[in-house]
Formats: structure tokens, C-alpha cells, sequence
């Protein structure tokens, strides 16, 4: 059942098409818990998000592993360039846990380029883990530069702007339920408004 900013944005032509509702979301992540399940079993699982977008997946996903783990989290500063992701990147806060000889799984809500997940592999395999992978929700690889292996991914998606579930638009709609189109009519439109409204 949608919730009312989700009608009353459905209504405003903001958000289009529902791609993946809660429903669909919830079946997936009970199927990645239970294959984390047995991957797991007897080893040191520690679940590493991402801030920010992952934390939401993060929730629901530790809560369908049946196994005892820990987690931690990261926030790190991406230089992006009109939006799309350079794969330069500053941890702006580190793991507070050390990840020596456990066995890391890293949770991301969207890999797109791969190239944030790539520089932050490099980073944590310099700290001599015993193993580290990768668990996303949404998988872009048509836009995929950096070569990477994701163990666990739920959707593939393409191109369209989306939103809801962790994923945002200027900070907004990651309390959505469902993963939903952002109309790119409003994001134009948005863009429009601020090239307007700059004094450049
Ligand atoms: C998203 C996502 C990944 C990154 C993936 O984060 O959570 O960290 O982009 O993009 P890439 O594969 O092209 O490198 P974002 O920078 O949007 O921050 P957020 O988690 O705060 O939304």
C-alpha cells in the first residue's frame, strides 16, 4: 500500500511508473538473505553499508540473514561531474571496526559505473580481510566502466532516473517505499530553474 507522499507525488506527475514495488523488493531481499545465509555460516560476517543511500537495504537485509553479524559503515564524498561518478573518492568517515581476517560484505542500493565500489575495494583489500564481497540491490551494467564482480544482486535496471528505497533526487524521496521513475520532465524542469535562477 503506497503512502501518501507516494500518491500525492504519483498525482503531481513527480514520480511515474512504479518499477519495483514493496512487495517485490521485500521477496527479493528475503532471497538474497537466505543465500547469504549458507554462504556464510561459520564465518566472521561483517555487513558494511555505504552512506547514505544503502542504509535502507542494509535494514531490511540483515534482518533476513540468519546467522550472527555485525555491521559498520562508511560515508565517503564522491567528485562527480554533471551527476555522473568519477570514481575519485574521500572517505569522509571510516569504518570504525577493523576488518582484518572477516569476512566483508559491502551493501550498495545502486552500482552503476562500478567505480566508487571499485575504489573502495582496492581500499578495504589493503586491510587484509579474509574475504569481500559485494551485495547490491540494483545493478546497472549498461553503464558498468570499472570491470567488477558483484556477488549478490537483486534487479538489473537501465537507464531511467529512479528514486524511492535509499535511492534519492537532491537528497529527496528515499523514504518512498517502492523504487519508482522520477518524471524527467520534473528533473529537466528542476535544472531549468536553477540555470535560471544563477546569477552566472
Ligand atoms: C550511489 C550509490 C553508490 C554510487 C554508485 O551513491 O549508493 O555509492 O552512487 O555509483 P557508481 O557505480 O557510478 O560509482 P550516491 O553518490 O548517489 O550517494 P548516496 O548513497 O548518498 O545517495
Amino acid at each position: 500500500m503506497s503512502k501518501n507522499i507516494e500518491k500525492e507525488l504519483l498525482k503531481n506527475n513527480i514520480i511515474g511508473k512504479e518499477l519495483f514495488t514493496s512487495e517485490d523488493i521485500k521477496n527479493k531481499i528475503f532471497e538474497l538473505g537466505k543465500q547469504i545465509t549458507v554462504d556464510y555460516k561459520y564465518r566472521d560476517l561483517l555487513v558494511v553499508s555505504i552512506l547514505r543511500g544503502g542504509v535502507i537495504f542494509l535494514s531490511d537485509l540483515i534482518k533476513e540473514i540468519d546467522l550472527p553479524l555485525s555491521i559498520d559503515f562508511m560515508s565517503i564524498s564522491s567528485y562527480g561531474f554533471n551527476g555522473a561518478s568519477t570514481g575519485v573518492v574521500r572517505i569522509t568517515k571510516d569504518l570504525d571496526e577493523s576488518i582484518e581476517g572477516r569476512d566483508v560484505l559491502i551493501v550498495e542500493d545502486i552500482i552503476d559505473t562500478g567505480l566508487t565500489i571499485s575504489y573502495l575495494l582496492r581500499n578495504l583489500k589493503s586491510r587484509y580481510p579474509r574475504s569481500i564481497d559485494i551485495c547490491t540491490l540494483l545493478n546497472r551494467d549498461i553503464r558498468r566502466i570499472a570491470d567488477i564482480d558483484i556477488k549478490y544482486a537483486g534487479f538489473r535496471i537501465g537507464e531511467k532516473y529512479i528514486v524511492g528505497y535509499g535511492l534519492d533526487y537532491k537528497q529527496k524521496f528515499r523514504n518512498l517505499k517502492s523504487i519508482y521513475e522520477l518524471k524527467l520532465d520534473t528533473v529537466k524542469k528542476d535544472i531549468e530553474s536553477l540555470k535560471n535562477s544563477s546569477s552566472i
